[in-house]
């Protein structure tokens, strides 16, 4: 069975104090699942802002709610004023990192290049990226869905060898869904999960093909999760504002 998961990405929000708190709620919570998340092999995973880490990685300390990063520079250490390392949130603790979100490709300007050398040096650090790929309303409105996300696959992946890449979960998520509350319908969402199973077998090999997790996000709540993660293609979910509170965090959680 592939690794379900359910990653909580906080983004720029909670005062430290909300972040304990909120990471306390759903170790409570997975406490109280952990027979059933066990059985269905669900994962959950929350990503904090980084000043938050140490202090969620405190809360969730000796459960199995994992603890991620939303971005990390390439670089192992240097010059690099305002800018963290994967080394350094491997050293806190930390297991994965997301790399790739659209927020950061848009805001902030990440080129597909970067990505690639982020993807790389998170798994240098021993810790697992979360990849995020998405097309723009204007490119599936254009019909251009399928080749985006293969050009941002392609490029990310570049020179990560099979071992690398197992290391990897990706992440589907239509830049037109992200906080819109217009989530892709589960068909949509499918099509292009499977289309990039088929694209890690023909990079790669079947076993990746087969084992590698597929998470869906994009406007995910806990009325619409059941529905999206009942697609055979679809392995869990990154949840942005619906993570916020433990309630619906836990509901999509159960709902996998
Ligand atoms: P959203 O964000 O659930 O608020 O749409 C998802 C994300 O950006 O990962």
């Amino acid at each position: 069975m592939r690794q379900k998961i359910i990653a909580g990405n906080w983004k720029m929000n909670l005062n430290r104090q909300q972040a304990v708190d909120l990471a306390s709620q759903v170790v409570h919570g997975a406490v109280a699942h952990a027979d059933t998340f066990a059985r269905r092999s669900i994962s959950l995973v929350l990503c904090p802002p980084a000043l938050y880490l140490e202090a969620v990685l405190n809360q969730t300390k000796g459960s199995d709610v994992a603890v991620g990063a939303q971005n990390a520079y390439f670089q192992p250490a240097g010059a690099f004023t305002g800018e963290i390392s994967s080394e350094m949130i491997a050293d806190l603790g930390c297991t994965y990192v997301i790399i790739g979100h659209s927020e950061r490709r848009q805001v902030f300007g990440e080129s597909d290049q970067m990505i690639n050398q982020k993807l790389a040096a998170v798994i240098a650090a021993g810790l697992q990226p979360i990849f995020c790929v998405g097309e723009t309303l204007a490119e599936r409105e254009a019909g251009e869905t399928a080749q985006v996300i293969e050009h941002q696959f392609r490029e990310g992946t570049k020179a990560l060898n099979a071992e690398d890449f197992s290391k990897i979960v990706i992440a589907y998520e239509p830049v037109w869904a992200i906080g819109t509350g217009k989530v892709a319908t589960p068909n949509q969402a499918e099509t292009v999960h499977s289309d990039l199973r088929k694209l890690i077998g023909s990079c790669y090999n079947s076993s990746l093909e087969n084992s590698v997790s597929i998470l869906y996000g994009g406007s995910v709540n806990s009325a619409n999760a059941a529905e999206l993660l009942a697609q055979p293609n679809i392995d869990g979910a990154l949840v942005g504002g619906a993570s916020l509170k433990a309630d619906s965090f836990m509901a999509i959680a159960a709902s996998a």
